[in-house]
């Protein structure tokens, strides 16, 4: 079994929503390790978070046409990680031990995204869609959770829990059983749908409506999903969320939604409310889990046939933490 940080340092994570990387540089947090990412006229770079001379926090220095220079002594480092100056001693070389370690970073869907290791075990998710302009996004306030990035994975896939997380958002405490579905488990992740009666809240004191939505789930290896909801009556909406691991226990979910841009004028708001609603029933049930940490088998916990989905995501995170390919993981629990 390979340690958390390095199974999951092979793969492109984010780090930061695109707009809140200005002028200044953002620190982060990844697999334990501390960063600093910055603009550097051409795209994004990241690196170590502290000054190689004398540890300074690197968030507080200023990206220069040659790199981030730090604010303690001036040392500038290019997006490469190398010491490009010494401004204390012009004319001498730089030591070759005055180096950042350095990481790819990349910016797609608005987000920054980094890959800890040299070489990416997979590409980005491919979402098309959120590139030609065919729909409108708005995203949450990052959600900061005790919780492992593959927990958070599975609570979105989790079938079985919408009827009794969800009383008094969208779910729909009459319907208790889960009617069988498929999961289709591909190279690049799993995906399945349901169709699931949801209610609809009430309005103005009208009793609430249950509506037939179809649920599509769609995982990228480790941790992005994306799920569409399509009512029978309104127009699709889908949520991303990609729960980016800090450490073992702890994930930061980068998490939006795209709408039909017909309904720019009042989606966001009611959207953003809903949603920040139905996250934190979530929230409460998924911080009390124990342990809080993914686990690496199916053995301490039990799945039924409802929990198809999130055993079939399980399978390939194992896989991973065992240095095999996720599609190529071991038998299902039965
Ligand atoms: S600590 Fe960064 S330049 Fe000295
Ligand atoms: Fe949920």
């Amino acid at each position: 079994m390979r340690h958390y940080n390095e199974a999951f340092s092979a793969y492109w994570h984010p780090v930061a929503f695109s707009q809140e990387l200005g002028e200044r540089p953002l620190a982060a947090r990844l697999l334990e390790t501390d960063l600093v990412v910055w603009r550097t006229g051409q795209g994004v770079a990241a690196s170590q978070r502290y000054c190689a001379h004398r540890g300074a926090d690197l968030r507080d220095g200023q990206p220069t046409a040659d790199g981030i220079r730090c604010a303690f002594h001036g040392w500038t480092y290019g997006a490469d990680g190398r010491c490009v100056r010494i401004p204390s001693q012009p004319g001498v070389a730089v030591p070759p031990r005055a180096a950042l370690a350095s990481f790819r970073a990349t910016e797609r869907y608005g987000l920054v995204w980094v890959c800890l290791a040299p070489a990416p075990a997979a590409p980005l998710p491919e979402w098309p869609e959120l590139e030609d302009n065919s729909v409108a996004t708005v995203a949450l306030p990052l959600l900061d959770w005790d919780v492992s990035a593959g927990r958070m994975v599975e609570v979105i896939l989790d079938v079985a829990h919408l009827s009794w997380v969800h009383d008094g958002t969208f779910g729909n405490p009459a319907q208790e059983e889960v009617p069988p579905y498929d999961v289709e488990a591909r190279p690049d992740g799993v995906r399945a749908q349901i169709v699931y009666p949801a209610l609809s809240p009430s309005i103005g004191g009208a009793p609430p409506r249950v509506d037939r939505t179809t649920l599509t789930y769609e995982v990228t290896w480790p941790f992005a999903v994306k799920l569409a909801f399509k009512p029978t009556l309104f127009y699709v909406h889908t949520v991303y969320a990609i729960a980016s691991p800090v450490s073992e226990e702890k994930m930061r979910c980068f998490y939006f939604c795209s709408y039909h841009p017909r309904l720019r004028a009042h989606f966001p708001d009611m959207f953003l409310k809903s949603e920040q609603a139905i996250l934190e029933q979530d929230r409460r049930v998924l911080e009390g889990v124990r342990p809080r940490a993914h686990p690496t088998s199916f053995a301490g916990e039990i799945f039924t046939k409802a929990d198809r989905l999130p055993a079939e995501y399980r399978r390939g995170v194992i896989a991973i933490r065992q240095g095999r390919a996720p599609a190529d993981g071991g038998p299902l629990p039965e």
